[in-house]
């Protein structure tokens, strides 16, 4: 015994393969991955809104047709994300990747090439298979490589990279809708989708799925050259406790009651990120730009580059520059106060443009409130909600049951970015705009006092640690609930 722990001991630290002088090659590696995942995630998400129409005229969709061509990568999204759960224990968080860069090319391809309706429909449920395993997979492969001390940073990237994607699509539906050329627009995406095979390729796996599956050198390996730092081997030890109890985690597990808290937290922030309404706004900003005097598509698409695509992109970065200096509820209630400040405002003055719209007077005072409170909305949720969501849906389960918790949480982000797309129009006619931004802001308060009572900060805090703090507070509760005579 004495003489492993020597041999531990003695091991000189490799020093890091560095680049630019300055990052660790297999970290910046790690950045790359999760960056081309976000890409492909947010160029999808972006991209339909520019090309649909000209679809719609090439192959003479019906309504019915055109909400299932835009929706069903939503669906193939959600059902990618749970079997990215069991791909990720099974086959390892890198091979995960693959399968996920895979499919997204092959569906881009087919969607760009597509000769008919429904080659074109099957090609979006695979792209949308494709983007739902990377959005499970590029965040958990993120956190478990990075070191806890910028963690945070690691998984923002992945948002960071989702709005770069959201503002690139929108940038080619502008350049590429005066010709009219859908198919270059919806090939593009396999740009991402090959760059991620690419880089993918040539990483490890992440050392938590090595030891897992017996690879003890292995783990030691990556750890040593991605994190690097002293006692290798006792933080190996730390994440080997954790890891064994994961033979044969059954999706049932995902119920457990010592799980059951974390879960909560995970589907919740999850579900909140979308009924908060960010892809409802961003879906309604061309008819924002047009009451405050945009008036012809092009005017729209450049106001909607520039105030949605760039505000998002831009407000990201502080959520990058933040998360771990300040932490991640800090983040989220700010946030979620700016959200709820300009929903107020955007339901106040929609209420004034409805019965005094602006066309052909340019914007009045209602109009450039509502576009500066879309503004606000946009950069509060890209520095809050967005980032750190992904953060915290990966951090706060246990190494065993990760990747399944995840992909639970993730199809439950799905299925509600669809609930809230497929419904928005409907509840806008039923209610009303102002009346809709209103009930936004009711859930963004909501959501606030949640974070407060049930979120955890996980800052500065290893994987195994934010586990035991778990486990502390629920030994504190069972142990505050006890009789007063159970202590004598
Ligand atoms: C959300 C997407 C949203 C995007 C906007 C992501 O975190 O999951 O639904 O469209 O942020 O930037």
């Amino acid at each position: 015994m004495a003489t492993t722990t020597q041999a531990r001991t003695a091991q000189t630290p490799v020093p890091p393969r560095l680049i630019f002088g300055r990052w660790r090659f297999w970290l910046f590696m790690v950045g790359l991955i999760v960056i081309m995942t976000g890409l492909l995630f947010g160029y999808d998400q972006g991209v339909i809104s520019g090309a649909l129409q000209f679809i719609a005229k090439t192959f003479h969709l019906s309504t019915t047709l055109q909400e299932v061509v835009t929706s069903w990568v939503t669906l193939g999204a959600l059902f990618g994300a749970l079997l990215a759960g069991v791909l990720a224990d099974r086959v390892g968080r890198q091979k995960t990747m693959l399968i996920g860069g895979v499919l997204f090319a092959v569906g881009a391809l087919g969607e760009s090439l597509a000769p008919g309706t429904w080659t074109l429909v099957v090609s979006r449920f695979v792209i949308g298979f494709g983007v739902g395993i990377a959005s499970v997979a590029g965040p958990l492969y993120a956190a478990e490589m990075a070191p806890s001390s910028n963690r945070g940073r690691y998984v923002s990237s992945y948002q960071l990279a989702v709005t770069i994607g959201i503002l690139l699509a929108d940038i080619a539906d502008a350049v590429l809708s005066p010709g009219g050329h859908w198919r270059i627009m919806l090939g593009l995406s396999i740009v991402p989708g090959v760059l991620l095979l690419v880089v993918a390729l040539f990483m490890p796996d992440t050392p938590r799925w090595y030891l897992a599956v017996g690879r003890r050198s292995a783990a030691r390996d990556t750890l040593a050259k991605v994190v690097g730092g002293p006692d290798l081997d006792g933080r190996l030890d730390t994440m080997q406790a954790e890891v064994s109890a994961a033979k044969s985690v059954k999706w049932k597990d995902v119920l457990a009651p010592s799980l059951r808290r974390a879960m909560w937290v995970g589907v919740g922030l999850a579900v909140f990120q979308q009924v908060t309404g960010i892809n409802a706004v961003i879906y309604y900003s061309d008819e924002i730009f047009k009451s405050v005097g945009f008036t012809t598509p092009h005017e729209q698409t450049i106001a909607t580059i520039i105030s949605v695509g760039c505000v998002n992109v831009l407000a990201t970065l502080i959520a990058i520059a933040w998360i771990d200096k300040f932490g991640r509820k800090p983040l989220l209630y700010a946030g979620l106060t700016g959200m709820t400040v300009a929903l107020v405002a955007m339901a106040i003055c929609s209420g004034v443009l409805g019965h005094h719209p602006t066309s052909g007077h340019g914007p009045s005072t209602a109009g450039i409130v509502t576009l500066i409170g879309m503004i606000v909305f946009i950069a509060s949720f890209a520095f809050s909600l967005g980032p750190v969501v992904w953060t915290l849906i990966s951090e706060i389960f246990p190494n065993r049951i990760r990747g399944k918790a995840m992909a639970v949480a993730t199809a439950f982000n799905w299925a509600f970015c669809f609930i809230v797309s497929a419904s928005f129009l409907s509840i806008v006619n039923a209610i009303g705009l102002g009346t809709t931004f209103g009930l936004f802001a009711v859930l963004c308060v909501i959501a606030f006092f949640w974070v407060r009572a049930k979120v955890p900060e996980t800052k500065g805090k290893s994987l195994e640690q934010i586990q035991q703090a778990w486990a502390e507070h629920d030994k504190h509760r069972q142990e505050s609930r006890k009789p007063e005579y159970a202590a004598d």
